[in-house]
């Protein structure tokens, strides 16, 4: 296994977390054990973030100990290697609202401890704020709705300064008529109001429609 970042692993070209819970999958995944350490084999075709770290992500936001605010959890697949990432000393705050998928993400919850689900809209930061008495180290989007940067510029009070982000940009839920990278360069410029950007990644061919923006709070 060679370390790709802090608690991130590759080898032949697939990507791996250390699982928190050995023994105990999230969604089907493969696991692996080297030297009597389990592995979860991460998947980039259904993890945005997995397909940006292999598509050439310069840096990642998650580290051991982070407090994480992850908006559009769903049933928590990413969360689960986020989970794997930050370990026992950290804690993701999984906001998603789909009732349903806050369901699934519950009975996860229970197992791994450092997950908190909160059901509600990404656009009312007011209903989950009280949970950030310190604000939180790092901030990662996946939601596709038409005010995606807007979504995630409202939630930049709860990141501190200097903190990293990423968000994952559907461009065909923001337009269809308009260019790809058209559409990325307007979001780009609803998020420069809170961020620095510092890489955009095209996430196809695991993702189609899809760009990774990799921010840091000014
Ligand atoms: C593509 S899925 C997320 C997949 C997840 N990030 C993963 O990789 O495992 C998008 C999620 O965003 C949620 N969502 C959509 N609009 C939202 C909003 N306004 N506030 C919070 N969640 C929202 C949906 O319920 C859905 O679960």
């Amino acid at each position: 296994m060679q370390k790709l970042f802090e608690g991130i692993f590759s080898e032949e070209n697939k990507v791996y977390t250390k699982n928190l819970l050995p023994g105990k999958r999230v969604y089907g995944e493969r696991l692996v054990k080297v030297n009597g350490t389990e592995y979860r084999e991460w998947d980039a075709f259904r993890s945005k973030y997995c397909a940006a770290l292999k598509s050439g992500l310069t840096k990642s936001i998650f580290f051991n100990g982070a407090t994480v605010l992850y908006l559009g959890s769903a049933e928590g697949t990413t969360v689960s290697h986020v989970s794997d990432i930050i370990g026992e000393e950290g804690a993701v705050f999984c906001v998603d609202i789909s009732e349903i998928a806050m369901k699934k993400l519950a009975a996860l919850a229970e197992e791994r401890q450092n997950l908190f689900p909160i059901i509600s809209d990404a656009q009312l930061t007011a209903n989950y704020k009280e949970y950030f008495e310190k604000k939180a180290d790092c901030m990662f989007q996946d939601i596709s709705q038409r005010n995606q940067a807007d979504i995630f510029v409202r939630n930049a009070v709860l990141l501190k300064k200097g903190g990293l982000g990423a968000i994952a940009i559907k461009t065909k839920s923001i337009s269809q008529a308009k260019e790809k990278l058209e559409v990325v360069s307007d979001e780009i410029k609803i998020l420069e109001k809170e961020f620095e950007i510092l890489q955009v990644v095209n996430l196809e061919p695991f993702e189609k429609h899809h760009y990774l923006v990799l921010v840091k709070k000014k």
